[in-house]
């Protein structure tokens, strides 16, 4: 029988190079897929320093499957007041069978919790062009109860990042309110 626990990474372990460099490559290999074409070659979605910060912070929280790293989620309060999730990944050994939904819940449980009333996530999407980890994303994300607010030109929103994009792309701010 397989133990799935998903729990906060205490701050401590923003000194754990093992851990950091285990976290690191799961999330970069995940997201070297499930944004394949978007960037240019080459152009990894986190470092090991600004992982260690998101530690540092208390808002990293991981999914372990018999003790081995199996996802992860970022979680942060916005200065506007929304919780907010991202670095959302489960490694691919163990797709499909709810880890996922899990680690949305935990974030989303979290952030009742603090008392906050909306939750946020981002979606990065091509602008031309349809990809299929994104369009899985955005029927699953509609599903589960988030919806679009706000679609902005990332480019404009984040000129320092454009030359690392391989493509035009929107990101596309969802909401979902979330119950007491
Ligand atoms: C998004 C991600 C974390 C989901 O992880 P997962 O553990 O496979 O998710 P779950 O098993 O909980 O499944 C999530 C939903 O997808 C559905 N699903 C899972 N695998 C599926 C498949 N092969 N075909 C169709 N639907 C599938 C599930 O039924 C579930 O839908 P439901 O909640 O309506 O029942 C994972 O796909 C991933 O790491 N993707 C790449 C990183 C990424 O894009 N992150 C999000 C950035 S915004």
């Amino acid at each position: 029988m397989t133990r799935v626990e998903i729990l906060f990474v205490p701050p401590a372990a923003s000194g754990d190079a093992a851990f950091l460099a285990e976290a690191t490559d799961l999330i970069n290999r995940v997201y070297a897929d499930a944004e394949k074409g978007i960037w240019r070659e080459g152009t990894e979605r986190t470092t090991v320093e600004a992982l260690a910060g998101i530690v540092r912070a208390g808002e990293l929280a991981a999914a372990r499957v018999d003790g081995h790293l199996a996802g992860a989620v970022r979680v942060q309060r916005l200065a506007t007041g929304e919780g907010e999730f991202g670095m959302l990944v489960a490694s691919p050994e163990h797709r499909g069978a709810g880890l996922g939904r899990r680690l949305v819940e935990f974030a989303e449980g979290w952030a009742r919790d603090q008392g906050l009333a909306t939750m946020q996530l981002e979606l990065l999407l091509p602008r031309e062009w349809e990809h299929p980890v994104k369009e899985f994303l955005r029927a699953w994300y509609t599903r589960i109860g988030y919806r679009p607010v706000r679609t902005a030109s990332f480019a404009e929103e984040f000129p320092g990042l454009e030359p690392l994009l391989a493509t035009p792309a929107d990101f596309v701010v969802y909401h979902k309110r979330l119950s007491s």
